[in-house]
């Protein structure tokens, strides 16, 4: 069995390269990664020697070495994890995402076509589905739910999911789409909410909140996303959707206030800035069809995650140094210095 995990040297997709070695290790695993600000090669050391795994740095854009790399390979499933991820650079340059986000998506489909994958799987997310009133905490996603976007980059993923479902319609792609929320735990960029605000309360620097910090998401260990797709990509329904998700809502304000108890540091450190453009209020996910279906249930509670995640960081800080030693703080200087 030969899988093409693309986006593999970014957070989920290190994350599920990492478990299907350890899940599956007659598996090959084949990872396509542009390398990107957000990809990290270094996060990959562990198994650049394993006889079973294969780093290939690719856009998945570019049509022409996707072929060749299909023609070589040869895979029986594609995982596909790329995208630019963060909604905050999608308010500043939209295009990007539509690239990578729809055209890649394509172009990783044709290929899949054309040398008859027996799956293509889609990893999207709960955000295509738009958000939920703070007011209304009987309301939840499901898949019936219309996708209602909010931000560029929610709307790059809708538009791919679309395209998925009309690749299956049309040519019989042998499909599947997960839609999952918010994610924490290991190799999460620091650009997000969680490590972002770990870097920051460790160099005791101001944990900047949006808006009033209410905001709601359902957070989901990453291990338990990456046992998802595991389950979906053997077992899931050809041409049917499942929702991720790990009824663990949480306001934006206690996760960071949860961090700082946990660092020792004082909440005097919380900022509150700007709010972000069409900032989704809640997200929440219905996760029976999978349940119920496939037998998955999240396996990892929100207080012993954010420990280990904590722990994580504690213990890697050069990973997560190197990284916000560089062009990141152009970055930072950028989206936080006048909010
Ligand atoms: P990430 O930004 O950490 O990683 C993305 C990876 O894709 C990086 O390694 C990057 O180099 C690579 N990449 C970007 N453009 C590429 C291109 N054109 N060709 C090849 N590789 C490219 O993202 P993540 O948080 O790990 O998210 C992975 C996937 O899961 C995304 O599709 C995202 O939409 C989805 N998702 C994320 C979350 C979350 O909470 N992080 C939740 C649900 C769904
Ligand atoms: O729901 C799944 C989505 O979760 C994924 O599809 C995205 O790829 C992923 O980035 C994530 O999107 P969010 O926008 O929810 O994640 P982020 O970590 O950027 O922000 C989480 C919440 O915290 C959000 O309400 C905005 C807020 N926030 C974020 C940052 C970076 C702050 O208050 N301050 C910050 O500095």
């Amino acid at each position: 069995m030969t899988i093409i995990v693309t986006g593999g040297a970014g957070f989920i997709g290190s994350n599920f390269v990492f478990h299907m070695l350890k899940a599956h290790p007659e598996y090959r695993i084949v990872c396509v990664d542009k390398l990107t600000y957000a990809g990290n090669l270094s996060t990959l050391e562990s198994v650049m020697e394993n006889p079973n795994f294969r780093f290939v740095k690719l856009d998945i854009c570019d049509r022409e070495g996707v072929d060749k790399l299909f023609a070589e390979e040869n895979p029986d499933i594609v995982v596909n994890f790329a995208a630019e991820s963060h909604v905050d650079r999608s308010i500043e340059n939209p295009e990007i995402f539509l690239q990578t986000n729809i055209i890649g998506t394509s172009v990783m489909m044709d290929a899949s076509r054309k040398y008859n994958v027996k799956r293509y799987h889609q990893v999207s997310t709960d955000e295509v589905y738009g958000d939920l009133p703070l007011d209304r905490p009987d309301l939840f996603f499901t898949e019936e739910t219309p996708i209602h976007t909010s931000s560029p980059y929610s709307s790059s993923k809708a538009g791919a999911d679309l395209l998925v479902l009309a690749y299956h319609r049309t040519f019989g792609l042998p499909v599947t789409i997960s839609r999952c929320s918010n994610n924490y735990g290991p190799y999460h960029f620091p650009e997000k909410l969680i490590p972002l605000m770990i870097a920051n309360a460790l160099a005791d620097k101001p944990l900047p909140v949006y808006g009033k910090g209410e905001n709601v998401r359902d957070w989901l260990y990453v291990e338990d996303h990456c046992k998802a797709i595991d389950l979906i990509i053997h077992n899931g329904k050809v041409g049917e959707v499942y929702n991720v998700g790990g009824h663990n809502e949480m306001a934006n304000i206690d996760i960071v206030k949860l961090i700082c108890k946990e660092l020792g540091k004082p909440e005097s450190l919380i900022t509150y800035v700007t709010d972000r453009k069409g900032h989704d209020m809640r997200y929440a996910i219905d996760p029976t069809k999978i349940h119920n279906e496939l037998g998955w249930l999240p396996e990892t509670k929100f207080a012993d995650g954010i420990k280990k995640t904590i722990q994580w960081y504690l213990d890697n800080e050069k990973w997560w140094k190197d990284i916000i030693s560089g062009e990141y703080q152009n970055y930072y200087e950028k989206m936080y210095s006048n909010r």
